[in-house]
């Protein structure tokens, strides 16, 4: 089975850095265009169905998210986590103890439950398995729907199902608990009903996405035992839950490189950006331009200690770039890195078996399992 991503290179390779696959459809992949075309007010998000339906709320909805992306800036930055981590590392600490070890995991699995539980506790304040397993569900009958002209048709009854069980879950949370995030969204005056939208689309959106990451990060450090010590040296020397771990921090920052879990991204323009004309929509791949070995030497070679050079503007982009980018990409960061210092400190991650190649919308490392012994065996 070919890799998607394997075509698109193919199709970068052959092109400028700006091509033209069809009519109208321009793959960008040089760093500056791409830096530019993000940024850009008049490239405005064009999202695979399913994803589009996560921030596509009704009439004015792009204006009501974006203000709702204002007031969010509050909860998703370092200072609102900071005070959660001990909780979070402690829900983690209770999880991975339950592994079997020795034992094998699978990584896509226990890498989404550490990340659930801690994307709710930061939200929220605490987890909840009952909204975990409705989100789960919600992104699985998305992940199910196929599409017809662009529409979801197949599968798109049992994702209503699954989208209105989501949403009156987390409808029952905003109102048995108001307080935190829904709190400060009802004061800056939106109304419950855009308060739990909010609460739902922060919820899918750390969910499977971080979760990959996780996984492709327990993925490379198997793959790199040298790595993996450095990482659990690091780690037990600073255990404090918060502490500057900035090996750990670059193993997660290189992973994302190697593998972005939003590796393709559609933006449409509503007037001409440079170098491209009104109308036109620019596809953009983080995972092409992470690969580019102008901006990235050895481009396939995992290198934690990149982290000390600075990427120019457009070739390092696993949050995207411009407005709509990812908004909880600082405290996305600080939480993986957590979650990955508490797995190292109490366990050994080995090759099981690889992935296969990921054919989703989401490059995940599908079919990951890991061998796993505790540190002091
Ligand atoms: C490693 C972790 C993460 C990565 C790599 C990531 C990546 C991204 C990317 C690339 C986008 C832009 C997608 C597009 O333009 O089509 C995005 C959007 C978004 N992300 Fe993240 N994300 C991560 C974690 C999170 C978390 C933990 C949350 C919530 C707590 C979150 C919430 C969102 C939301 C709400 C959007 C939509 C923004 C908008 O449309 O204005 N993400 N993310």
């Amino acid at each position: 089975m070919r890799d998607p991503r394997e075509e698109l290179l193919a199709a970068a390779r052959a092109g400028d850095g700006v091509t033209e696959l069809r009519p109208g459809l321009w793959l960008v992949t040089d760093p500056p265009s791409t830096a530019r075309l993000l940024a850009s007010p008049d490239a405005v998000t064009g999202r695979s169905a399913p994803r589009r339906d996560l921030t596509s709320w009704g009439p004015d909805g792009t204006a009501t998210w974006m203000a709702v992306r204002r007031a969010l800036r509050p909860v998703l930055t370092a200072p609102h986590l900071e005070p959660l981590l001990p909780a979070i590392a402690e829900q983690a600490r209770r999880t991975t103890a339950a592994w079997p070890v020795p034992g094998v995991v699978d990584g896509v699995r226990a890498a989404v439950r550490l990340v659930s539980d801690a994307t709710l506790a930061h939200l929220l304040g605490a987890p909840s398995a009952t909204l975990s397993a409705l989100v789960d569900e919600e992104l699985s009958a998305a992940g199910r729907t196929r599409a017809v002209l662009g529409r979801p048709v197949l599968g798109r009854r049992s994702l209503d199902r699954a989208r209105r069980a989501t949403y009156d879950a987390v409808r029952h949370r905003v109102r048995a608990d108001p307080e935190g995030l829904p709190a400060l969204l009802a004061a800056h005056g939106f109304e419950e009903h855009h308060i739990t939208l909010t609460v739902r689309t922060l919820l899918l959106s750390g969910h499977h996405v971080p979760a990959s990451a996780l996984a492709w990060t327990f993925h490379r450090l198997a793959l790199h035992p040298d790595a993996q010590d450095q990482a659990r040296a690091e780690a037990l020397a600073h255990p404090e839950p918060g502490a500057d771990l900035p090996f750990c921090r670059g193993v997660v920052r290189e992973t994302l490189r190697l593998h972005p879990p939003v590796w393709q991204l559609r933006r449409q323009l509503h007037a001409p950006v440079a170098p491209l004309p009104a109308g036109a929509t620019a596809v953009f791949s983080p995972y092409l331009n992470h690969r580019d070995a102008a901006a990235h030497p050895d481009p396939d070679a995992f290198r934690p200690e990149r982290r000390h050079l600075r990427p120019a503007p457009g070739s390092y982009l696993p949050f995207a770039l411009g407005p709509r980018s990812c908004p909880a990409s600082r405290t996305a960061l600080v939480q993986l890195t957590v979650l990955l210092a508490e797995v190292l400190k109490t366990h050994r991650l080995s090759r099981h078996r690889d992935p296969g190649p990921s054919r989703g919308v989401l490059y995940a490392p599908d079919g990951l399992a890991l061998r796993v012994v505790p540190v002091n065996a």
